[in-house]
């Protein structure tokens, strides 16, 4: 059943399980994996052919589960290893691949070997971790400008017991490793083979563009701007992200899978323009594919997505390949961005689904789950605490993006039980429920031919039957409207078109070639004698 070719990676459609959310089997009120295992055929429904697995690690979840406390076993509310070999296995039979999510630049301050490093300079894990003395006669201002994560604060932390700073990007509980440290090295390359020789298919690799720091710890360049994600930035990162000799970690990591086959891959969380970010990927011998963000901060408009698309086209061509983000347990929920419109959202999913590349669905975004309010003060993720407490409610409430992360890792929604079958009804969730679970649910929307959910799988079994959706070239469809984006995909003999209309009144115009409506979001969209009329947000595949 599992695919044996050495580039299944290249038509994959990966779903990302958010473990704590997505199904809990045991009663906890927390999400666990053989949770996930019971619900693998949500996957197979769907139409999705890997699976991304959030950190399920040892942890004292202070960032539930990015703060890893021993990187080769399981958080006990998760379950343990044979669980995690379960969940392979049954991967497995069913054709899905299985990608972990593997942190290499910190661990925990819970951390044995930090918790050892933090003793003192002759400890044995002295060195583990990036330790400097400060500046001024008392040694209290921190070693070099380098902010953390939000760039909100320093991110060198004081330890008393050390009289040192350590650097913890994130957050403080969050130290960084010292890769520099051979030990460190193969401690760590160790545990990507433990989880390899487990049968895995690749990783996700969490901050992966900021392990390697300048080693002379040089002060990074003042330099404002924006990330195409929308993150505003004050200093350029020069000396912390992107280095020469992070480029080569991803070369090492590499080398590391090859000994496994048939291949497994890797998938970068890294942030920078396409030269840097196609490094990673160059010569077939670092990254699979670093995921590309633009799409996370959208804008409901065709010039948005076409300048976009064109770009990644341009910059990404064959044998690089996009990939496609709509949200994910950081960022806010897509359908809460297009004010909870069906017809957007639909759209929106036959975007992602037919651009060439990979398409990336975070658990929920098949049914539309919207962001769930939940206040500031009664927040469980260390950012909103860490670094928002302060901010009024009704500020944060009208920010487009969600500062708080719990809104969006809310409980999946399975049915129309109390607590939406994520759990038990006398349960209480480790989040709430959104409200809206009576309509928004899994049971409901397979049962309703137009619901979301259906659209989601049309699609996808649309990209599973035509090569051109997978493996076709993109030619984007000029002469058009200026509400609507076109384009065209073709490999071999197989073509197909898509129309987008982002405007909310109608579009006519005219199409070549293609005569067969294949999907169609919307009663009002029409082919007749070659030409097409769109209702408004209404997308169509034509073959
Ligand atoms: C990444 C993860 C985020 C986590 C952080 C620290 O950005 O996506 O959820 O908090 O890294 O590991």
């Amino acid at each position: 059943m599992n695919d044996h070719s050495s580039d299944w990676w290249k038509s994959c459609v990966i779903y990302q399980v958010y473990p704590r959310s997505f199904y809990d089997s045991n009663g906890d009120g927390i999400g666990d994996l053989d949770g996930i295992t019971q619900k693998l055929d949500h996957l197979i429904e769907l139409g999705v052919n890997t699976l991304w697995v959030s950190p399920f690690f040892a942890s004292p979840q202070v960032d539930f589960g990015y703060d890893i406390s021993d990187f080769t076993s399981v958080a006990p509310e998760y379950g343990n290893l044979d669980s995690a070999k379960a969940l392979i296995d049954a991967a497995h039979q069913r054709g899905l691949k299985v990608l972990f999510d593997l942190v290499l630049n910190h661990t925990s301050s819970q951390h044995p070997w930090f918790q050892d490093s933090l003793t003192g300079k002759s400890s044995e894990h002295a060195d583990w971790y990036i330790w400097a003395d400060g500046r001024g006669p008392a040694g209290r201002i921190p070693p070099n400008n380098w902010r953390s994560g939000l760039e909100v604060k320093s991110a060198w932390h004081y330890s008393k017991t050390r009289k040192q700073w350590y650097l913890g990007t994130f957050l403080p509980c969050q130290p960084d490793l010292n890769w520099r440290n051979e030990h460190v090295r193969e401690a760590m390359f160790n545990a990507v083979r433990f989880w390899l020789d487990l049968g895995v298919d690749g990783f996700r690799l969490d901050m992966f563009g900021a392990i390697m720091k300048d080693p002379m710890l040089r002060s990074n360049p003042f330099h404002p701007y924006m990330e195409p994600s929308e993150l505003m930035r004050l200093w350029r990162r020069d000396y912390t992200e992107n280095t020469d000799d992070n480029f080569e970690l991803a070369r090492d990591l590499r080398s590391v899978l090859m000994r496994y086959e048939p291949e497994r891959v890797l998938i970068g969380e890294v942030f920078g323009p396409p030269e840097t970010l196609k490094r990673y990927v160059a010569n077939g011998a670092g990254l699979h594919f670093t995921f590309l963000f633009g799409f996370l901060a959208f804008r409901f408009k065709a010039k948005f997505f076409s300048k976009l698309i064109a770009s990644y086209e341009k910059n990404f061509p064959e044998p690089y390949l996009p990939t496609y983000v709509l949200e994910n347990h950081d960022r806010a929920r897509s359908f809460s961005r297009v004010g909870e419109n069906i017809f957007k959202a639909k759209l929106l999913a036959l975007l992602m689904l037919t651009l060439r590349g990979v398409p990336v669905i975070y658990q929920g975004q098949e049914l539309g789950m919207p962001n769930t309010y939940i206040p500031l003060r009664k927040a469980k993720d260390p950012i909103a605490k860490e670094y928002f407490w302060w901010m009024p409610e009704f500020v944060s409430k009208r920010l487009p993006e969600r500062i708080n992360r719990d809104e969006v890792r809310t409980p999946m929604q399975w049915d129309s039980s109390v607590n939406a079958g994520f759990c038990p009804p006398k349960t209480t969730p480790w989040l709430p429920v959104n409200e809206n679970y009576l309509s928004c649910n899994v049971e409901v929307q397979r049962s309703y031919e137009y619901s979301l959910f259906c659209w989601y799988k049309a699609v996808l079994a649309q990209r599973a039957l035509r090569p051109s959706l997978t493996l076709g070239d993109l030619v984007m469809i000029s002469g058009l409207p200026e509400q609507v984006i076109g384009y065209a995909r073709t490999h071999g003999e197989d073509s197909c078109q898509v129309f987008l209309n982002f405007g909310d009144t109608d579009s006519y115009f005219d199409v070549t070639a293609p005569d067969k409506v294949i999907l169609s979001s919307d009663p009002g969209n029409l082919l007749l004698d070659g030409r097409l009329k769109l209702a408004p947000y209404g997308a169509i595949l034509l073959a």
